[in-house]
This record gives structure tokens, sequence and C-alpha cells, in this order.
């Protein structure tokens, strides 16, 4: 809760205004999430969904025997599901995950559905350093894959970006891959309608985090001031979320009050797009070498099977 208190109070305090978008996902932001997931606007789930039917088996092919696939992130879904039945003889399969409910119901939904694979959860937050020892198999398996789905990526700075790459890097050791999701540049029109849906759900999701901190920071704050906006910014290549007052308003958190004239807002977002070959020179900055990507048939989504190059 106090992380929570400082963070905010270090972004409103901030010029231009932002939070961290890590606040937009309590339980009910999860949920509006999935919400989004299924709308007909936001093509992201679609296109990786049908990525995975067309790659699964050349990735299997590439994995080669006894891979040991290790996610971040929970993957109680189709795509984890769609690999794991494609890959030849599988070793192990570890989520990493912070949040011990996801965690549990993907596993016992895998558990299920894989009996006889080794499932060795993990309990950690994936942005963050992760214990080693608790990766390690016994006998140790002689290749990883490091499987990041989704577009999670694209909400990284290029730098932050960069070091999480060299990180997935070196939890795939040098026999190791990274299979990861990466969304693409595409028209303007079709990003802003991803990010603001006909159905209102990513607005929702967006203003769920002034409600959290009226309902958890105590914050006296009038919701209705304020409107959801997606924005292209063409000189970063992302899609910005933005909390925009639509009449002169006051944030009170605390001792601090924070004033918006109509217009000002806050950022609470970026999700950033990338061609092939600038995700291919963000992945070579990491120290990790291209050998295939696949793109979706619509031309929309792409994923990326990358090794770590000698050092
Ligand atoms: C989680 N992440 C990949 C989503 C994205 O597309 O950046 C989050 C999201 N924000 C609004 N809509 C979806």
């Amino acid at each position: 809760m106090e992380d929570f208190l400082n963070d905010v109070l270090t972004g409103l305090r901030d010029e231009p205004r932002w939070l961290p978008c890590k606040y937009l996902y309590d339980e009910k932001g999860s949920e509006l999430f999935e919400a989004i997931c299924e709308t007909d606007d936001y093509y992201v789930t679609r296109a990786d969904l049908a990525l995975h039917e067309l790659c699964v088996d050349e990735i299997s092919q590439l994995s080669g025997k006894q891979t040991h696939l290790i996610e971040f992130g929970s993957g109680a879904g189709t795509k984890t599901e769609r690999l794991l039945s494609s890959l030849d003889s599988p070793r192990a399969y570890s989520p990493i995950e912070i949040s011990p409910t996801a965690l549990e119901g993907s596993v016992k939904a895998l558990r299920e559905r894989f009996p006889d694979l080794t499932i060795q959860p993990i309990e950690a937050d994936y942005t963050q350093d992760i214990d080693a020892s608790k990766i390690k198999l016994d006998p140790p398996a002689n290749n990883r894959l490091v499987y990041f789905p989704g577009s999670t990526i694209g909400n990284f700075t290029h730098s932050e970006a960069r070091h999480f790459l060299k990180r997935m890097g070196k939890i795939a050791g040098d026999n190791g891959a990274i299979l990861i999701g990466v969304d693409l540049i595409k028209p303007v029109d079709i990003l802003l309608r991803a990010y603001d849906d006909a159905q209102g759900i990513t607005a929702q999701f967006n203003k769920n985090i002034l409600l959290r901190l009226q309902t958890e920071l105590d914050a006296q704050l009038d919701l209705d001031a304020f409107k959801h906006e997606a924005r292209f910014n063409a000189s970063l290549s992302r899609v910005e979320m933005q909390l925009v007052a639509i009449k002169e308003t006051r944030i009170h958190l605390g001792d601090d009050c924070f004033k918006f004239m109509p217009g000002e807002s806050i950022h609470t977002e970026s999700s950033h797009k990338y061609s092939i070959e600038g995700f291919q020179a963000l992945a070579l900055a990491a120290g990790l070498e291209p050998v295939h990507h696949w793109i979706d048939p619509e031309g929309l989504f792409s994923m990326h099977y990358l090794k770590p190059t000698a050092a």
C-alpha cells in the first residue's frame, strides 16, 4: 500500500503526469483486461492465437526434444496448451507468476490436461531477478525455451525492454532460446480502435486506476471529470492511454492537491509497436540473435524465436 501511495505521488508530482501501468491490474482491472481481449476491436489476442496455430510445429522443430518450457506469466490459456501439446516430449513446464491465485488456476488446468508432464510453478515477479535455483531441474535440462506470449514487451520502454530481453537470455542460457510475441506497427485507425473499443471496456479499464486511488488511497476526486483517451505517439511508435480532464478538477491525496485544467491529462500506459527489423535490432542490442519470426495471416502480430549470442 505504501509503495502504491509513493508511486502515485511520484507520478502525479511529475510533469507530464503519469501513473505506473501495473496499477491498472487489480482484480477488477484484470477482469476488464480479459474482457478487452474478447472485443472485436482489440485484434491482439485474436491475431496472437491465430499465429500460434500456424507456428507451433515449427517452434517444436527448432526447440527439439525434451525442452524445459519456462513461461513468464501464468499460462492457463489456449496458447500455452497449444505450444505444450506440440513440443516433442517436453521435459518440464515452469510458469512464473506473481499472483498465487492465477498460478494455482493455471497449474490445475494444465495438470489435468497433461497429467504426465512435470509442472514446476514459481511464485515470483518476472520483472525482477528470479532465484535461479527455483528454475533449475535435477538433472539440469539441456535446452530451455523462455516463453513470453501476448505483447506485454510493448508495455516496456525500449530501454526496459532491452534489459528485460537480456535477463530472458540469461535464463535461457547458452543452449536455450526465447519465444516472444510482439505487436506490429499498423495503421493508426486500427490501433486507436483497439485501445478505445466501441463497447467502452478499455475506458472502464483505464478509469479503474482512478477508482483505486479513491477506494484504496482515500483520494478525493471526481471520476466523471476524467475521460479515457487513446493517442498514437508517432515519434515513439506507441499507443498511449491517457486520462484527460474534461473540466477543471482536483485530486486531493494526503497533503497534496493536484489541479487539472480541461485537457490536462495523466498518462497511464504505453503500448509500443514494432516493425520486424526494429524488434530484431532491439534483440541484437540485448545479446540475442534473431533465428526465426512469424507473422499472422492478417499481418497484425509477430512471434520471434531468438537465441543468446555467444559472449
Ligand atoms: C497487457 N498488454 C499487452 C495490453 C496492451 O495491448 O498493451 C494492455 C492493454 N491496455 C489496453 N488494452 C490492452
